[in-house]
């Protein structure tokens, strides 16, 4: 961290930097894959239950970590309890994976922003568009540069309030504009099979997949297990409401990904029936669907356009709270300037995304554990490492530094309402479902077991 620890303004500047942070590709592009994926409405009844049950624990907790000790996640921990300081290390690992391949996918949108822009949609709305390009060696690896570039020289700059600001105007933006489209979408002949597919729950295509993937995705959509809410929690003044904000960016958070799964899955439904391999499509729905939705409107070329720069800026603010965080690390540990940290870590991301991005094309024989490159570096992260930080945390607080900790720093101004609730998640129900979650994952790659 930079010596002078700055504070947000108040509960809203903390409120959105941090929904900055959480609000991201997860939302608008992981989520509506996952729940097409995994059988619709049950994947958005099994993610709300864990959103306010083992999201909400987890996030207080993180926060109030970081404001209690005022230190980000590696020296946090340390503080709390000596023996803990690894959990801090460890969950600073977690963002040198996913920032890599986070940009290669930021990169995905810079190029479909410019395909709108240069009016291209009747091209981008082509089946083999989005495979053709990924496939090729050498674009994708230069609109992935221009993105990393452009998270980099933020960092650099340090414009964080210009992007604090920013984000108060383009987030509730992006709120209306995913509504005209979600609009638009559920409206087409044929969409309500899919609007029905991704609302009612359907109980005979729930599996213990759909807990693990749900599970990953809220780690990853609300910045949890890898310092993030700490470090920001750490720029939390004393007098705001802590339990109150987690709930906001909670509800923002969920809503804004809730938004993107009506706007695309009913879209799978209109333009290929909701087949089994469309709704299968994983990571590239984003991509091959939406641009067809975007040609079949009036101003499709224009409103595609928008929508990619709101992409791109959700991803953004939210690349930027991964670099900022892996900048931060190694600057506390090497001591160097923040320049010299933010290029060196900008090289290795370069390096390291530019071989996930290969892993669509040349590189596309390259299986580990039977995963493509960039699936494979999701599940490290989601999977496995981040469960066991959070494992780590709960354990930590809930046995060594004990609840009380945590609930003291949420009382400071206001009642803690789910306090009994928050207990026992930490102490029991939570450190138990990431066990599960940990051993069902690890099976699942070994191939132990088939779903
Ligand atoms: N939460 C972001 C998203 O949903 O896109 C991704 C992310 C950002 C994960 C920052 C982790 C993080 F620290």
């Amino acid at each position: 961290m930079e010596t002078k620890r700055d504070t947000f303004s108040g509960k809203l500047g903390f409120v959105f930097a941090a929904a900055g942070s959480a609000v991201g590709l997860g939302n608008l592009w992981r989520f509506p894959y996952l729940a097409a994926k995994y059988g619709g409405g049950i994947f958005i009844l099994v993610y709300l239950i864990l959103a306010v049950t083992l999201g909400f624990t987890l996030m207080i907790t993180e926060i109030a970590i970081g404001r209690k000790t005022g230190l980000s996640a590696a020296g946090a921990f340390q503080k709390l309890d000596k023996r803990f300081g690894f959990v801090g290390a460890l969950g600073c690992v977690v963002p040198f994976i996913i920032t890599p391949y986070y940009c290669v996918i930021g990169g995905w949108v810079v190029k479909y922003l410019v395909t709108f822009i240069t009016g291209q949609v009747g091209q981008a709305a082509a089946d083999s568009y989005f495979g053709d390009f990924i496939a090729k060696p050498a674009e994708p690896v230069i609109w992935f540069a221009i993105y990393v570039i452009l998270t980099a020289a933020v960092v650099i700059i340090g414009v964080q309030k210009g992007i604090e600001k920013a984000s108060t105007i383009l987030m509730p933006i992006l709120v209306v504009l995913i509504l005209v489209i979600c609009g638009f979408c559920v409206t087409r002949p044929g969409a309500m099979e899919g609007v029905k597919y991704y609302l009612l729950p359907d109980f005979s295509a729930f599996s213990a997949t759909t807990i693990l993937a749900a599970m990953g995705q809220l780690f990853y959509s609300m910045s949890l297990a890898m310092g993030i809410m700490i470090t920001y929690g750490s720029y939390m003044k004393k007098d705001t409401d802590l339990r109150g904000s987690v709930r906001q960016i909670e509800l923002f958070d969920t809503l804004v990904a809730f938004l993107a799964g009506l706007m695309i899955v009913p879209s799978v439904f209109v333009f290929s029936g909701g087949s089994e391999e469309a709704l299968n499509k994983g990571p590239s729905l984003m991509f091959v669907t939406l641009p067809k939705v975007f040609e079949s409107m009036k101003l499709g070329g224009i409103i595609g356009a928008a929508f990619f720069i709101l992409v791109l800026f959700a991803a953004l603010t939210s690349s930027i709270s991964l670099l900022e965080t892996n900048v931060s690390m190694v600057c506390d540990k090497l001591h160097w300037s923040r320049k010299k940290a933010t290029v060196i870590v900008a090289v290795y991301i370069l390096v390291l995304g530019a071989i996930v991005s290969l892993g669509f094309g040349p590189l596309d024989f390259v299986k580990i554990l039977g995963l493509g490159l960039l699936d494979f570096f999701d599940f490290l992260s989601n999977s496995v490492l981040m469960p066991i930080v959070a494992l780590l945390t709960c354990i930590c607080i809930g046995y060594f530094v004990k609840p009380k900790a945590i609930c003291d720093e949420v009382e400071i101004n206001k009642p803690f309402k789910e306090k009994k609730f928050y207990i026992f998640m930490l102490k029991y129900a939570a450190p138990v479902c990431l066990v599960l979650i940990l051993i069902f994952a690890v099976s699942e790659a070994m191939g132990w077991i088939k779903v």
